[in-house]
C-alpha cells in the first residue's frame, strides 16, 4: 500500500504561526513518521501556494513585487519548518514551471471536455489604476452589519460572507476611487455536474470526521453552482487560452495541483522521473490531505470535482480538518499581528514542548485556545516531571549503580509482567489511535505509560532492594530500561527530538513501531543529559507581553472620554471587602463611581486624590449600587495603584 501525505500549501506570504501548526501541519508530520516507522511507503508533499491576491496585495503593502514576496517567505517558511521538524519529502513552490505546465494541462484537459466555458460578467474596474478588481481589491461597508473596511469576499467583523457588489460604498483597496461595474469574460468550471457523483462519493466516506461531512453535506444539500476559475491579475499562472490573455487561474484552482507538482519534482530530484505516477496514478493509493478547517469546501468537494474531471487520478482518501486553534482567548490574525509566529517561538524554545502542547490541546472536534500559562504547565508538570523524570532516573541510576550496564533479570512478577504485557500491546493500541488520526489520545496513552511507569519505579524502591535484596533491584531497572527503550519508539511521532536523545542515552537504533523497542537489546547507556529543563515564571510573563494586542486609530481612542476627577467623599460598599463608593467632582458635575480598590485603599486614602475617570461609560449597577463612570488604576497581579495626576491640576480637565 502507497500513502500519500500532504499538508495545505500555506500562502508565502508571511510567516508560519501556532494557528497554521495546529491544523494542517503538525498531525500530518506525527502521521508521516508514524507511518515510517511502520515500515509503509509512504511520502509528504507540502510547498507554497505562491499565487493569488494574498500574495500581491501583501507585495503592494511592502512595496516590493510579488515574486520577491514568495522568494522571501519560501525561504523562511521552509526553514522554520525544518526547524520545527517537519519532514516533508518535498518542500516545493508554485511558481516553478513544473507546475506552471502541470496547472495548465489541468485547465486545458478539462475544457477540451467542455467541463470549462467562458461567461460574460460584470466586474469593478478601478479606472485609476487601470485595472479590473478581484473581490479583495475592494472595500466597503458591510451590508450586513455596516462595518467599514469589508472585503469583496468576507466582513472580517461580523463574519458574513459576500460579493463585491454587495458593499456598500465600495472603493479600490490600493487608489481608495469608487469602482465602476465593467463587463469582462471569465471561465467557470462546472461544478454543478458534478454534484451526484460527488454526493455518491461523499456518501462512502462513513469514516471522515463528522466535522468535515457535516460541512460538505451542508453544501451538497445547498446545491453545487458552477464557480469562475480566472482571475484578472498580472501575477499567477496564464490561462492557456489566446482569448484569455491577462488573465489567471484562480489561485485555488492551481494551488491543489502543487499537491501534484510537488511530487513529480520530488521524483525528478530522486532521479526517477516517473515515480510520482506510481503514487497518483494507483488507485490503491492512501490520498490523506492535512487541512484546516477553512480549506474543506476546496479539498473534499472542488478539488475531487477537478480529479473527475481530469480522470485518471487517485482521489482523497481521507480529510482530516482540523478546527480552529485560538490565542489567549482571540482569534490569531495575520492582519493585526496577533500570533506567535513559529521562528519567533524557535529563537526561544525547542520544538518538541511547542508539539507536545499542540497536540495535546489538538483541535481536533472543537476550537480550542492556546494559553502560554498551559504551555508552561504541560511542559514542567508533564514533560519535565513525568516524561523526563521517568527516563533520567532510570538511566542515571543504570549509570550510578550498574555502572552504566543495564542489569540481566531472570525472573518477573505479577507487577512486572503487568507491564511488560502493556508495552507489548501499546504499539497497536497507539498505533490505531494514529491512523484513525485521533493524535491527541495516542499522545495521552503515551503519557500514561511514563506515569504509570513512574508508580513502577516508586513502588518498585530499587534505591531500598539495591542493599536488600539485589535481584529485585536489577529486575525493576531491567524492566524501566525497556519502558525507556518502548518510549524512545512510541513518543518519536510527537517529541522526535526527545526520542532522539533518548535512542543517544541507549546507543541503539531501536528498530520499528511494532516491535515497540521490546527486542532490542540495550546493554549499555551513553551519555545522559536533563531532557527538560523547567520553564520559569519569568520567562512566561515575558512572552504573554509580547504579543500583540488589537490596535485602534486616534478617532477610536477619542471616543473614550478621560477626565480629571477629585474624591469628595468615599465610603465602602456595605458587604463588600473590595467596592468603594466615592462622589468625585469632573469640573461643574459630581458623579457617583464604584470602584474595585478596597483592598489596597482606604475611604480616607482616597479622599482629596485627582484621579482619572473614564466619564462617557455607560452607568450600570454593582453590587446594586449605581456606578456612572469608571476610575483608571494599574493592576499589579493583585494590587492595583490608582492613576493620579502628577502634582495639582483642576477636576474636568481632559487627559489625551
Ligand atoms: O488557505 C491557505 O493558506 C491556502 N494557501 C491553502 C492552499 S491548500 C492547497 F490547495 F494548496
Ligand atoms: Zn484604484
Amino acid at each position: 500500500m502507497k500513502i500519500l501525505v500532504t499538508s495545505a500549501l500555506p500562502y508565502a506570504n508571511g510567516e508560519i504561526h501556532l494557528g497554521h501548526l495546529a491544523g494542517a501541519y503538525l498531525p500530518a508530520d506525527i502521521y508521516v513518521r508514524y507511518q515510517r516507522l511502520k515500515r509503509r511507503d509512504v511520502i509528504y508533499m507540502c510547498g507554497t501556494d505562491e499565487h493569488g491576491v494574498p500574495v500581491t496585495i501583501s507585495a503592494e503593502k511592502k512595496n516590493k513585487t510579488p515574486r520577491e514576496i514568495v522568494d522571501q517567505y519560501y525561504k523562511s517558511i521552509g526553514e522554520s519548518f525544518k526547524v520545527f521538524g517537519m519532514t516533508f519529502d518535498n518542500f516545493s513552490r508554485t511558481s516553478l514551471p513544473v507546475h506552471h505546465r502541470l496547472a495548465q494541462d489541468f485547465f486545458s484537459k478539462i475544457y477540451e471536455k467542455e467541463l470549462i466555458y467562458p461567461r460574460e460578467v460584470e466586474q469593478f474596474y478601478c479606472v485609476r489604476c487601470k485595472r479590473f478588481l478581484p473581490d479583495r481589491y475592494i472595500i466597503g461597508k458591510c451590508p450586513k452589519c455596516g462595518s467599514d473596511g469589508a472585503r469583496g469576499d468576507q466582513c472580517e467583523v461580523c463574519g458574513h460572507w459576500l460579493e463585491p457588489f454587495e458593499l456598500v460604498e465600495p472603493r479600490c483597496l490600493v487608489c481608495g476611487e469608487p469602482p465602476k461595474k465593467t463587463r469582462t469574460k471569465h471561465w467557470y468550471f462546472r461544478l454543478s455536474q458534478f454534484q451526484d457523483r460527488l454526493g455518491k462519493w461523499i456518501e462512502s466516506k462513513k469514516g471522515w470526521k463528522d466535522t468535515v461531512l457535516t460541512f460538505v453535506q451542508g453544501w451538497l444539500r445547498e446545491g453545487l453552482e458552477d464557480r469562475p476559475i480566472t482571475r484578472d491579475l498580472s501575477w499567477g499562472v496564464p490561462v492557456p487560452l489566446a482569448e484569455a490573455k491577462g488573465k489567471v487561474l484562480y489561485v485555488w484552482f492551481d494551488a491543489p495541483i502543487g499537491y501534484i507538482s510537488a511530487t513529480i519534482e520530488w521524483a525528478e530530484k530522486q532521479g526517477k522521473p516517473d515515480l510520482w505516477k506510481e503514487y497518483w496514478f494507483d488507485k490503491e493509493t492512501r490520498l490523506v490531505h492535512f487541512i484546516g478547517k477553512d480549506n474543506i469546501v476546496f479539498h473534499a468537494l472542488i478539488w475531487p470535482a477537478m480529479l473527475m474531471a481530469y480522470g485518471d487520478y487517485v482521489l482523497p482518501t481521507d480529510i482530516p480538518a482540523n478546527q480552529f486553534l485560538n490565542l489567549e482567548g482571540g482569534k490569531f490574525s495575520t492582519s493585526k499581528d496577533y500570533a506567535i509566529w513559529l521562528p519567533d517561538y524557535l529563537k526561544e524554545f525547542n520544538p518538541d514542548p511547542l508539539r507536545y502542547a499542540l497536540t495535546r490541546n489538538a483541535p481536533e472536534a472543537r476550537d480550542t485556545d492556546f494559553t502560554w500559562r498551559d504551555f508552561q504547565a504541560w511542559h514542567n508538570n508533564e514533560l519535565a516531571d513525568i516524561l523526563g523524570n521517568f527516563v533520567n532516573r532510570t538511566v542515571a541510576f543504570v549509570k550510578r549503580y550498574y555502572d552504566s550496564s543495564i542489569p540481566e533479570a531472570s525472573s518477573f512478577g505479577d507487577r512486572d509482567n503487568q507491564i511488560l504485557a502493556m508495552l507489548r500491546d501499546a504499539p497497536g493500541t497507539i498505533g490505531a489511535r494514529i491512523e484513525n488520526f485521533e493524535f491527541k489520545t495516542a499522545l495521552q496513552e503515551v503519557m500514561r505509560i511514563a506515569q504509570d511507569a513512574n508508580r513502577y519505579f516508586d513502588h518498585g524502591e530499587p534505591w531500598v532492594t539495591r542493599k536488600n535484596d539485589p535481584a529485585a533491584c536489577a529486575r525493576t531497572i531491567h524492566v524501566c530500561m525497556k519502558i525507556v527503550t518502548a518510549l524512545s519508539v512510541l513518543a518519536d511521532p510527537f517529541l522526535p527530538f526527545t526520542a532522539q536523545k533518548i535512542r543517544d542515552m541507549l546507543r541503539v537504533d531501536p528498530g520499528g513501531w511494532d516491535d515497540g523497542g521490546q527486542s532490542v537489546q540495550v546493554k549499555i547507556v551513553g551519555d545522559t543529559s536533563i531532557l527538560f529543563e523547567k520553564i520559569g515564571d519569568d520567562i512566561i510573563k515575558a512572552q504573554v507581553g509580547k504579543l500583540h494586542k488589537e490596535t485602534i486609530d486616534l478617532d477610536y481612542f477619542t471616543r473614550v472620554s478621560l477626565k480629571t476627577a477629585k474624591v469628595l467623599s468615599a465610603e465602602r460598599v456595605k458587604g463588600s471587602k473590595n467596592l468603594i463608593k466615592c462622589q468625585v467632582q469632573i469640573g461643574d458635575a459630581v458623579k457617583q463611581i464604584v470602584a474595585g480598590v478596597g483592598k489596597d485603599y482606604t475611604p480616607e486614602q482616597m479622599l482629596n486624590k485627582t484621579i482619572v475617570v473614564v466619564e462617557n461609560l455607560e452607568p450600570a449597577k454593582i453590587r446594586g449600587v449605581l456606578s456612572d463612570g469608571m476610575l483608571l488604576a494599574a493592576v499589579d497581579g493583585e494590587r492595583v495603584i490608582l492613576v493620579t495626576t502628577d502634582g495639582a491640576a483642576a477636576s474636568g480637565l481632559p487627559v489625551k
